[in-house]
C-alpha cells in the first residue's frame, strides 16, 4: 500500500511538480492533497491538472491554532501520513507538527544550518550565500519542527558557487538538484513509513567526493540515487534517525561535517 502524501506550497510549485511526476510512477508515495495558504498560485493549477485534491487554507490574520485545526481536519479527511513542504512560506501550526512526528519534510535552497531562518526564502537566500563568499551551496531537506529551518537534517547535496554567479543563476543551479533530491528523499521516507521501519538517513557526500567531482548535471541523478542506496563511495556516514518517538538532535549536528567545513558561517537569517 502506498503512503498518502500531502504537499504544502505557496508558490509556483516546481518542486511539487517533481514530486507529482515521481509519485505517478510505481512508488511508495501517493499524492492525495495539495494545501496552499494562497489562492491562484501555480501549485494549485498543477494539482488541478494532475487531478489532485486541493485546499486553500489562509493563514494571514488568523490565529495559528485555528489554522492548525482546519489543516488537521483536511489531512485527516485524506488519510495523509506524510507531509512535504515545497515552497510553503508559513510556519506549520504546532498541533500539526505534533501530530506528524518525523513525518514532515521541508526543502530549503541552501546548506543549513547556515542561510536559514525566518525571512530567508527566495532570492534572499542566494544573495546571502553570494555575499558570504561561500564556494558551496545546495539544497537541504530537513524534518520540520515548530521553528523555521531548524529541524534535523535529512539530506543535503553540494552545488558549487561559481565565479560570475548572480542570485538567479545560483538559484537555477540549486533548483535543478532540488528536483532530483526531493523526490528521492520523500520516497525514502515513505518506504520506511510503509514498512513501519525507522528512517535511515542517506549517505552524505564526503570530502573526497566534494574535491574530486566537478558539478555535472547528467551524472547527478545516479550519484544521488547511489547515496540513497547507501553507496560506500559516497558515504561519509549513515545514521539511523530513530522511530517517531526519538528526540530530534539539533540540525547543526546532523549536517555533513565536510559540507559545513566548506562554507563560512555568517550570522543566521532572521531579518
Ligand atoms: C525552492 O527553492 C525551495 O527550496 C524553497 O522554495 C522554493 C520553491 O520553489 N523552499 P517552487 O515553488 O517549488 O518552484
Amino acid at each position: 500500500m502506498s503512503v498518502p502524501v500531502a504537499v504544502f506550497a505557496s508558490g509556483g510549485g516546481s518542486n511539487f511538480q517533481s514530486l507529482l511526476d515521481h509519485a505517478s510512477s510505481d512508488t511508495s508515495m501517493r499524492m492525495v492533497l495539495l494545501v496552499s495558504d494562497r489562492p491562484e498560485v501555480g501549485a494549485l493549477e498543477r494539482a488541478a491538472k494532475a487531478g489532485v485534491a486541493t485546499r486553500v487554507i489562509p493563514v494571514k490574520g488568523r490565529p495559528l491554532e485555528e489554522v492548525g485545526t482546519e489543516t488537521l481536519a483536511a489531512l485527516q479527511e485524506f488519510g495523509v501520513q506524510v507531509i512535504l513542504l515545497a515552497g510553503y512560506l508559513r510556519l506549520v501550526p504546532p498541533e500539526v507538527v505534533r501530530a506528524f512526528p518525523r513525518r514532515i519534510l521541508n526543502i530549503h535552497p541552501a546548506l543549513l544550518p547556515s542561510f536559514g531562518g525566518k525571512g530567508m526564502w527566495g532570492h534572499r537566500v542566494h544573495e546571502a550565500v553570494l555575499a558570504s563568499g561561500a564556494t558551496l551551496s545546495g539544497p537541504t531537506i530537513h524534518f520540520v519542527d515548530e521553528e523555521y529551518d531548524t529541524g534535523s537534517i535529512f539530506a543535503q547535496w553540494p552545488v558549487p558557487v561559481l565565479p560570475g554567479d548572480t542570485p538567479d543563476i545560483l538559484a537555477a543551479r540549486v533548483l535543478q538538484v532540488e528536483h532530483i533530491l526531493y523526490p528521492l528523499a520523500a520516497e525514502h521516507l515513505c518506504r520506511a513509513v510503509e514498512r513501519g521501519a525507522s528512517v535511515s538517513r542517506p549517505a552524505l557526500p564526503g570530502e573526497a567526493f566534494l574535491l574530486s567531482s566537478p558539478f555535472s548535471a547528467p551524472d547527478l541523478r545516479s550519484q544521488i540515487q547511489a547515496a540513497f542506496r547507501g553507496s560506500g563511495d559516497l558515504a561519509e556516514r549513515s545514521e539511523t534517525a530513530g522511530p517517531p518517538s526519538d528526540p530530534e538532535p539539533p540540525a547543526a549536528r546532523n549536517s555533513s561535517s565536510a559540507i559545513q567545513e566548506a562554507i563560512p558561517h555568517p550570522p543566521k537569517g532572521n531579518p
